[in-house]
């Protein structure tokens, strides 16, 4: 069965495979550890609300849009757009998309190379008690460090490539049946221990309790896009190429809402499990990017059996950041694989030899590339504002254009399976008006204030 067709199109076994690994795709670093220092950074309750209402306002429409796309298109995120608009340049949007995995893999990958080894020091129990200078001085040291998270990050993209290259249903399927269950039942037992500790309630009204006055920030509205972007693995084409892989029988919008609800889940799960720790040991929630690397050890460090928590805790992390992994390596490689002629193991090895090669420049800016900077941020900051912020809402404008008003109304009702249809008439008023509205208005505030 893993015989390719001319097209170099597998298919996932089940619907059920589909949707583990679309959740996987969304389900990652996004929602612990970025999700959690956007948060912290951005107010919280203000941030959350805005968050959500993007979430089902207009990401979960938007995904919807982009596995239409894919479903009909049957291809990758390039030759889907070539398929369904022949000589246009809407293609360009695949090619915006595939360019978009590839930066987002290369930072993608170094904090994962990060996660991993903070495995490795809790089963080795070297971080199980604090380190000289604290545990901020040990991340420091460790990132400044211009070869040790190579070899991290390096590792990280093997067990990526290893699977990806093994195909959709052998590989990436195959995995996420193992990981997307085992995460699940990580997260909730550590949202649950969260809970049971003292001062748990000031983490969640950090996080339920909105302060009204910071709605009117401008920033806090494109923080939360490009969150929502992000966190659903939306706006370059990587569902779009995961939806492509579906037989024709298996609908689209059941499995959309279910990969939307429960991304949100997880995000809300994880910022109970985050911010309560933060909160009960009087950590500043603002502490940025290093959040769940500095202040969950010191955390961990102070309970009872924390050693054994800091294990399952970046278990959890490295299965989240692999499971996505896999969907932003297969982006690239399924184009790779079908235009430049490679096999699909070679298009695998190659394009994770480009990612990686990149994101050794995001690694180095942390230490002795840290002088390239621009507004204060580095390498890794800038590839994931890039990314976050501009690409994924651009992308997510395009396709949404390309659904409501390049294809016909009735073909675009068609491709999206919807069948209800009151349904029908909101999902292409909110592609066709609201969504691109807000996100024009968004990306030109920001854009102004520069
Ligand atoms: N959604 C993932 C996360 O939250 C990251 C990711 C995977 C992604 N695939 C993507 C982001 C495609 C944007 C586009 O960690």
């Amino acid at each position: 069965m893993s015989q390719q067709s001319g097209i170099g199109h597998d298919q996932w076994k089940s619907r059920f495979g589909f949707m583990l690994a679309a959740m996987g795709s969304a389900v990652g670093l996004g929602n612990i550890w970025r999700f959690s220092y956007v948060a912290g950074e951005s107010g919280g309750a203000t941030f959350l609300l805005i968050y959500l209402a993007f979430v089902l306002l207009i990401g979960i429409p938007l995904l919807l849009t982009e596995f239409s796309i894919g479903k009909a298109g049957k291809m990758d995120a390039v030759g889907s757009f070539k398929k369904l608009a022949p000589n246009t340049k809407w293609h360009l949007t695949g090619i915006m998309g595939v360019i978009g995995g590839i930066l987002i893999l290369s930072f993608y990958s170094v904090v994962s190379g990060w996660s991993l080894f903070y495995l490795y020091q809790y089963i080795t129990g070297s971080f199980w008690t604090e380190p000289d200078g604290g545990f901020g001085a040990a991340f420091d040291a460790w990132i400044t460090n211009p070869i040790a998270p190579l070899f991290w990050q390096a590792l990280f993209l093997i067990v990526t490539i290893v699977i990806v290259r093994r195909g959709i249903g052998a590989g990436i399927e195959k995995a996420n049946n193992v990981l997307m269950p085992a995460l699940a039942l990580l997260m909730i037992f550590m949202a649950g221990y969260g809970l049971t500790l003292d001062g748990a309630s000031e983490g969640l009204a950090f996080l339920f309790s909105p302060d009204w006055s910071k709605f009117g920030d401008p920033n806090v509205y494109l923080m939360a896009l490009g969150q929502a972007f992000f966190s659903l693995s939306i706006g370059i084409c990587g569902m779009l190429t995961y939806s492509s892989y579906l037989k024709d029988k298996d609908k689209l919008p059941a499995a959309t809402v279910g990969v939307g609800l429960l991304d949100t889940l997880f995000a809300v799960i994880a910022g109970i499990m985050v911010f309560t720790a933060v909160f009960s040991f009087g950590v500043e929630p603002q502490s940025g990017p290093p959040l769940v690397f500095i202040i969950l050890p010191s955390i961990f460090e102070s309970m009872p059996a924390g050693g054994v928590i800091g294990i399952i805790f970046f278990v959890l992390l490295t299965m989240a950041a692999l499971s996505s992994a896999l969907s932003l390596l297969e982006l690239p490689v399924a184009y790779i694989h079908r235009t430049l002629g490679f096999t699909r193991k070679a298009a695998t090895v190659i394009a994770g030899s480009i990612i990686f090669v990149l994101g050794i420049a995001a690694s180095l800016g942390f230490g002795i590339w840290s002088h390239i900077q621009v507004n204060g941020n580095n390498i890794l900051d800038i590839m994931d504002n890039i990314t976050a912020n501009v690409i994924l809402p651009l992308g997510g404008l395009l396709m949404a254009i390309f659904v409501g008003w390049y294809l016909t109304r009735e073909k675009a009702v068609q491709f999206s399976e919807i069948e209800t249809p009151i349904l029908q008439v909101i999902w292409l008023a909110i592609i066709r008006f609201i969504a691109p509205i807000v996100l024009l208005i968004i990306m030109i505030t920001s854009l102004l204030g520069m």
